[in-house]
């Protein structure tokens, strides 16, 4: 019998069917790798939906978690507690805002940027009441609360979820004309938008988006609120995927990432002028700003700088890149790869369209875990921690997949 079965089994009869996981059961990570209930090493490429940027069970951010949890680890906001101050001075200087709200998990996030949103357009651009609205683009994925799924354009995330959260609006992701069209309407409180749309496939807009996005929404008084939950914290080569464009959303969303994937923490940075806009007790949740939560989100930070993964992601992510164009050479039915630093994506197609499960069943069993999106597109984003070894060793993996699969596709 398969040595995962039973795990199989057990959860198929106890937890909802609401994901479709690779049938692998693992129970072990370190750095890069992970390891199965049999004991067989993986190259995690998927990090958690890049919350574990900084590897598996990074010792600095275990042991902050381990000494913080014997100390003291939630209080609720009924009362202070002695790390948030310190927290939030130090992540709010190291973006540059004036305040933090802090949440637990991303969609938290995306749900505590549209309410402050809301709000500044009531209260500073003099929307009437009930008539804000907020633009999203395309194939946006910010998670499965019903706002997020009422902007969603995806019916696996919406259909049969009705009846929807009124006042918003979807243009085409990377169309500068459409967003300011859409902008133009006096009720528009706010554009929300991922720098690179993840899990849509790893779509990258043209160069130069942002910072027209940001000129866009300055010109017609609308908030420019940037969704980096997945491509934040180093994932794309900066801290911010922002930085490339050198533009400061209005509104900045982290997550992921922000505890090394060790606990839901979440994160909204905004200047006095939105996030004062909020009163005691009109936002809020019992475990944001949690003393564990603070103190994991700083070390968090502090070992994404002081180990340099942003730099390490970049070299990484171009040599990865580089080596995928020598893999395409051999098998051109790799249509096409794309990303920034390590935040990466294939297309693969044949006659199969469909094939990118077979493949990361493939790839699972020649030992590199990845996660296939829409049919045939893969992504491939380890931790920003990963070697220059490890990666040719994990492209080589790659190509022996292509090959091992090249008569089926
Ligand atoms: C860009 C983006 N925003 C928001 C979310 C939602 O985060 P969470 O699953 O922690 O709620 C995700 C999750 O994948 C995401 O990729």
């Amino acid at each position: 019998m398969n040595i995962f079965q039973k795990y199989l089994e057990t959860e198929a009869a106890y937890s909802a069917h609401n994901y479709h996981p690779l049938p692998i059961v693992l129970e072990k990570g370190q750095g890069v790798y992970v390891w199965d209930v049999a004991g067989k090493q993986y190259f995690d490429f998927l990090s958690g939906f890049s919350a574990v940027n900084q590897g598996h069970c990074h010792p600095k951010i275990i042991t902050t978690l381990i000494e913080q949890a014997q100390k003291l680890t939630l209080t609720s906001r009924a009362f202070h507690n002695n790390l948030l101050g310190d927290y939030a001075q130090y992540i709010t200087q190291l973006f540059g805002y004036d305040k933090i709200l802090p949440m637990n998990t991303g969609v938290e996030g995306g749900e505590t940027a549209i309410k402050l949103a809301r709000r500044w357009a009531y209260n500073v651009k003099g929307v009437p009441d009930l008539k804000a609205t907020i633009v999203f683009a395309k194939n946006n994925f910010w998670g499965r609360t019903m706002s997020a799924i009422s902007s969603s354009t995806d019916p696996s995330s919406f259909s049969k979820f009705g009846p929807y959260m009124p006042g918003f609006k979807i243009v085409d992701y990377n169309n500068l004309e459409q967003l300011e069209l859409a902008l133009q309407d006096k009720t528009v409180a706010a554009f929300m938008v991922e720098p690179i749309q993840g899990e849509a496939g790893v779509i990258v807009p043209d160069d130069g988006y942002l910072k027209n996005v940001s000129a866009l929404c300055k010109k017609y008084q609308v908030l420019f609120i940037a969704d980096e939950i997945q491509t934040g914290l180093g994932r794309t080569g900066k801290m911010l995927a922002c930085d490339y464009d050198e533009v400061k959303p209005d509104i900045l969303i982290l997550g992921k990432a922000l505890s090394g994937g060790t606990y839901p923490i979440s994160a909204v940075l905004a200047n006095d002028a939105i996030m004062l806009q909020i009163k005691a007790g009109e936002h809020g949740s019992t475990y944001g700003g949690n003393p564990l939560a603070c103190a994991i989100a700083k070390t968090s930070l502090e070992v994404l700088i002081d180990e340099n993964m942003c730099e390490n992601a970049t070299e990484m992510g171009a040599l990865f890149r580089t080596k995928l164009g020598t893999i395409q050479k051999k098998y051109p039915v790799l249509k096409t790869y794309r990303g920034k630093g390590l935040l990466n994506a294939i297309e693969i197609g044949g006659k199969d369209q469909n094939y990118a499960w077979e493949f990361c069943l493939k790839l699972a069993e020649n030992g590199l875990l990845a996660k296939p999106t829409h049919g045939d597109k893969i992504r491939f984003a380890p931790p920003l921690i990963i070697t220059k070894q490890q990666i040719e060793t994990a492209i080589q993996i790659i190509d022996k997949t292509f090959e091992d699969c090249k008569n089926y596709m």
